[in-house]
């Protein structure tokens, strides 16, 4: 009996590390915002996948949204720096390392994704995401933590 317990709790300990989910889908809109305020990623992921979707139908130019990842103490000065780039680098600084992860800069309609490397995040940092678009990291934005 015993040695059944140990062997379902192995198989559940196996299935639910197999299930991490090591990818995210988020929705923008033509409101300025992203449909979750919190990102959790597993520390048993190697890759974490962000899949954004600008289900707005504003173009680029006037309603653009992107995914960016820093850390929270930067993420103030990276969205000043962002709108010193401008509109030609995707608002942006370009080789920024600051930037942890971004996606490209996207209009209503269009789709796109980012994979990075989980190594990059530490455990005891704080991480926040934002559209990076300017005007836009205030109201778009939200945490990213490391999760067993
Ligand atoms: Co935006």
């Amino acid at each position: 009996m015993l040695r059944w317990i140990a062997v379902a709790l192995l198989l559940l300990a196996s299935s639910s590390a197999l299930a991490a989910e090591c990818e995210v889908d988020i929705a923008a809109t033509d409101q300025m915002t992203f449909d979750t305020d919190a990102i959790e990623i597993s520390k048993s992921c190697d890759t974490f996948t962000v899949n954004l979707t600008h289900e707005g139908t504003m173009p680029v130019s006037s309603m653009g949204h992107n995914w960016v990842l820093a850390k929270e103490s930067e993420v103030n000065d990276l969205a000043t720096a962002a709108i010193t780039a401008g509109a030609d680098q995707g608002y942006l600084p370009p080789d920024d390392e600051r930037v942890i992860a971004h996606t490209d800069m996207i209009g209503g309609g269009e789709s796109t994704s980012v994979t990075f490397d989980v190594a990059k995040l530490q455990e005891d940092e704080e991480y926040l995401f934002f559209c990076s678009f300017p005007g836009h990291s205030m109201m778009m934005r939200g945490s990213v933590t490391l999760v067993d």
